[in-house]
């Protein structure tokens, strides 16, 4: 497919992409906080909650079947998608953050003892450091992270050195960073934490909306992603973990679902993915982030990579045209994100006068305060993120309104 005509194609799903903000048309470059949603997406969720609203898995009528179905549906296409061997595999959560405090409890809890370590990278978001910080200080165990390089790539001798010094329990790292856009060599990363005898958790959190994923491929024993960025519903997210790993995991959160039977002399719980998600879970959420896998699908990630590296490219190119600007993170691969910093400006002056312009771009540290500190960055950066929809001339536009914003604020 002819790379500019992708926009073309899919902007028309997308009823908000056509509304003005300030006066000016609107131009959305927050992908990486979160996606705007396909129609296909908004209708699904309207559909079930309209025609076949039921609570799932107990009823014994015919919307409780349909809610049911559907709601397994969802579960059966991320599994297919990202590759994972089992459906029983995918537990639903409310998102990555969730999904990585259910890891860092459930597995943490159990397998992390004192004087133990859980190897992170200075890349991660605040959702893969802050839970592994809280269990390691209930267990005894600390956290420490792989430094990045200058470029925003992970410095992968510092990462086998402390691999070797530490041995970590765990070795947890994001697929795609969301700061610097950078794309992690992610398998190559599994392998050598599990050669140094690490389990492994993948955050792929920013890779769902734009790169094809294959756990297996990857050999990480959890992998986890939010829906809200992938063009599905806020609220919902999963977990994928080996089959093994799960059936080892105690319960982490009780309630109804997750139990096989409750009596007051003792408690069996249900078998997977059941055991993780008690409580009645966001029904039109599972549906929908369903639905947005099989909107991503029928575009084929090949085609959403190719496009955001474009992009990419593209803005990098732009963007250095101007005079005192810095982009922050210039690994040669990365998805749709770009950092950037201008001279003497802060980054939330310059987001603020683009708004006024009707772009929309996020401002901060973007919850890697770690990572800014290593920069030297304490004011955070500006960051515009792509989506298929992006256009070249969106890129442009910003461009232009940023030099005026510079020249305004100086
Ligand atoms: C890399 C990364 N990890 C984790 C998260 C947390 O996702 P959520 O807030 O949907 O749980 C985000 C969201 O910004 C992210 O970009």
């Amino acid at each position: 497919m002819d790379m500019s005509s992708l926009p073309k194609r899919v902007r028309k799903d997308f009823p908000i992409l056509q509304r003005e903000v300030h006066g000016k048309p609107l131009v959305y470059l927050d992908n990486a906080a979160s996606a705007q949603k396909p129609l296909a997406v908004i209708e699904g969720q309207r559909e079930y909650l309209s025609n076949y609203h039921a609570n799932i898995h107990r009823g014994a009528h015919h919307l409780a079947q349909l809610a049911t179905e559907a709601y397994e549906g969802g579960r059966r296409k991320i599994a297919e998608h990202i590759g994972a061997p089992h459906t029983e595999g995918i537990i639903f959560t409310s998102g990555s953050t969730d999904a990585i405090n259910l890891v860092a409890q459930a597995w943490g809890r159990t397998n992390l003892q004192s004087g133990d370590t859980v190897l992170v990278t200075q890349m991660e978001h605040h959702a893969n450091i802050v839970p592994w910080q809280m269990v390691c200080a209930e267990r005894g165990a600390q956290v420490v992270p792989a430094a990045v390089l200058e470029d925003g790539t992970l410095d992968l001798d510092d990462f086998k050195r402390l691999l070797e010094l530490h041995q970590p329990k765990m070795a947890a790292f994001v697929h795609a960073s969301n700061t610097l856009g950078t794309i992690n060599p992610v398998a190559d990363l599994c392998t050598l934490a599990k050669a140094a005898g690490a389990t492994t958790l993948v955050d792929g959190s920013q890779a769902l909306p734009h790169l094809a994923i294959d756990v297996q491929a990857i050999g990480c024993d959890f992998y986890v992603a939010t829906g809200h960025k992938a063009y599905g519903p806020t609220g919902i997210g999963f977990l994928y973990g080996k089959q093994a790993q799960l059936e080892a995991m105690p319960p982490w959160r009780g309630g109804g679902e997750m139990i096989k039977s409750v009596s007051f002399d003792g408690t069996t719980f249900n078998g997977l993915p059941h055991k993780f998600e008690a409580g009645t879970p966001h029904i039109s959420g599972g549906i929908a982030l369903g639905i947005a896998i099989d909107w991503i699908n029928g575009i084929g990630t090949p085609a959403i990579a190719a496009h955001e590296q474009a992009l990419v490219q593209h803005a990098h190119a732009a963007l250095g045209t101007l005079k005192g600007l810095r982009i922050i993170g210039t690994a040669p691969h990365k998805v749709g994100v770009v950092s950037l910093v201008v001279d003497g400006l802060h980054p939330y002056d310059l987001g603020t006068l683009l708004d006024g312009q009707g772009i929309a771009v996020r401002t901060g540290h973007h919850c890697t305060e770690p990572l800014m500190q290593h920069l030297g960055l304490e004011s955070g950066t500006l960051r515009i993120s792509f989506a298929a929809y992006t256009t070249r001339e969106e890129i442009d536009r910003t461009v232009i309104a940023l030099d005026r914003a510079m020249q305004m604020l100086s």
